[in-house]
């Protein structure tokens, strides 16, 4: 039976980078390179994906986990090499295998379909997928005869002057014959340049035993760029957001500006969902419809139910249910769950706490380890203090709680429902339902001490 398989190559370190960080693992729009790969590669119904790892290896594979599965290139000796590494998983598969690169993070599903049905067509042993580079430099370049049928591909550092001047370039991505494929492998060796084992090479070896390789010219550069570099991460970056924004916009989200909106690939919105200029949006966040984000509002992984509104705030693994609102200048730190219709206002931070339905924290308040019922008022200035300097203790307001401003509620702590507690109060026991919790001296008038202060204002 024949079957379709892919190798991803993961394993370089990714010199030009100049990072801690291995190459592949670099993220475009909050989404590993080798991740976006991946992604692609599994809507094409493949049979056996092996990525092959070597810098960073567990790190790929904490990336990618049981998707694919691995072989490990202990020495990093080219990318004919690597691909030799897939052997033992592949070798006895009757059919056609895929290679791809991991740091080519903008190829989409179709374009590796596309090049299938080239392939097939053409009946050939090999198929590269190639694309004409506005700069080529950096990229080997396919060198054909006079009558266009392809010869071989020549690296950057090995190309002659006049192989420098060819714009068409190998995109990395290529179909073979799996046998075929292996069968030539062992027959590349490292004498060139850079001293590796170039899969490219396979190219002049199978032409050479009288097979057919054929090429596919893709119309479009952009979506063939290998991340070599900062730069080049940026703009695939750029490519990268443009598409996903694009989409946005195709499936019902208003984007006042998308040349300043940032979503990440892994983001969900709904229609209707209008955002404002400077907006990003990160991780697994989810937006519902008929939501609202203002400007310079951060997301990350966090989830809005619809008609949300979000001013100008910055929410972490966060979620807000349906009617709710936050904003301007205030924060949700994780582990935050906001009820239904909850007014959130200026300057608040809330912090690993549930905020049950209908209750306003309107201004300038802590609210952190806490649970709070329905339908509570939380004045201007609240703390809720949760930290002895040591551990973080629990404070637990009831429904329709009135909380006075410039209070401080002093956990570990119950506030019963339906309990009043009067301004500037530190409060530090439990208040029972019904009860009104005063904290604080009585005030204390002195009649026309004024006439005696040393500041005096006009009379
Ligand atoms: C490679 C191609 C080049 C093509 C370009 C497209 C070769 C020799 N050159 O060059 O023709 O234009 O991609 O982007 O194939 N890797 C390993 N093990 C190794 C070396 C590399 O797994 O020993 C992996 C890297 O992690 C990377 C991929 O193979 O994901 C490509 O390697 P890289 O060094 O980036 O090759 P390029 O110089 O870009
Ligand atoms: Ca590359």
């Amino acid at each position: 039976m024949s079957t379709r398989n892919t190798i991803i190559l993961a394993a370089g370190k990714g010199t030009r980078m100049k990072s801690k960080l291995y190459k592949v693992l670099h993220k475009v729009c909050g989404k590993a390179m080798v991740d976006h790969v991946l992604t692609q590669v599994e809507k094409t119904n493949m049979d056996k994906v092996v990525t092959i790892v070597g810098y960073g290896a567990d790190d790929v594979k904490a990336t990618l986990g049981d998707r694919t599965q691995y072989a490990l290139q202990a020495k990093q000796l080219g990318t004919g090499d690597a691909v030799l590494q897939a052997e033992p998983i592949l070798k006895d598969e009757e059919g056609t295998t895929l290679i791809v690169s991991g740091d080519t993070p903008l190829f989409q599903a179709q374009t590796f379909e596309d090049l299938f049905a080239y392939h097939e067509a053409k009946h050939a042993a090999a198929t590269i997928l190639t694309s004409v580079a506005p700069d080529p430099t950096g990229y080997g370049r396919i060198v054909r005869n006079n009558i266009g049928i392809v010869e071989k591909i020549v690296e950057q550092k090995d190309a002659n002057s006049e192989e420098q001047e060819i714009h068409e370039i190998n995109t990395g991505v290529y179909v073979f014959d799996n046998k075929k494929l292996f069968a030539a492998l062992h027959k590349t060796s490292n004498d060139n340049a850079q001293g590796e084992y170039y899969l490219t090479d396979v190219v002049e070896i199978l032409k050479h035993d009288g097979d057919i390789v054929a090429a596919y010219k893709m119309a479009d550069f952009d979506e063939s760029m290998g991340v070599n570099d900062r730069v080049a991460l940026a703009n695939a970056t750029k490519i990268m957001r443009d598409r996903i924004n694009e989409q946005h916009m195709r499936d019902g989200v208003t984007l006042i500006d998308p040349a300043t909106t940032y979503i990440d690939a892994g983001v969900k919105i709904g229609a209707d969902t209008i955002i404002e200029p400077g907006v990003q949006l990160k991780g697994n966040t989810v937006i519902g419809d008929d939501c609202y984000i203002g400007s310079h509002s951060e997301l990350r992984n966090t989830t809005l139910a619809d008609h949300v509104t979000v001013t100008s705030s910055l929410l972490e693994d966060s979620d807000m249910a349906s009617g709710s609102n936050i904003g301007p200048n205030s924060h949700l730190r994780p582990e935050s769950h906001i009820g239904p219709k909850v007014h959130l206002g200026n300057f608040v931070e809330v912090k690993k706490a549930t905020i049950g339905e209908g209750t306003k924290v309107g201004h300038l308040t802590y609210v952190g380890n806490a649970k709070l019922g329905k339908n509570i008022n939380v004045g201007c200035g609240v703390v809720f203090v949760n930290y002895d300097g040591k551990n973080k203790h629990e404070t637990v307001v009831g429904d329709d709680a009135f909380i006075g401003s410039n209070s401080n509620l002093v956990a570990p702590l119950d506030v019963a429902d339906h309990s009043f507690i009067a301004a500037g109060s530190t409060i530090t026991d439990a208040v029972n339902q019904y009860d009104m919790a005063i904290a604080r001296e009585r005030q204390t008038n002195k009649p026309n001490y004024y006439q005696k202060l040393p500041y005096r204002g006009e009379d």
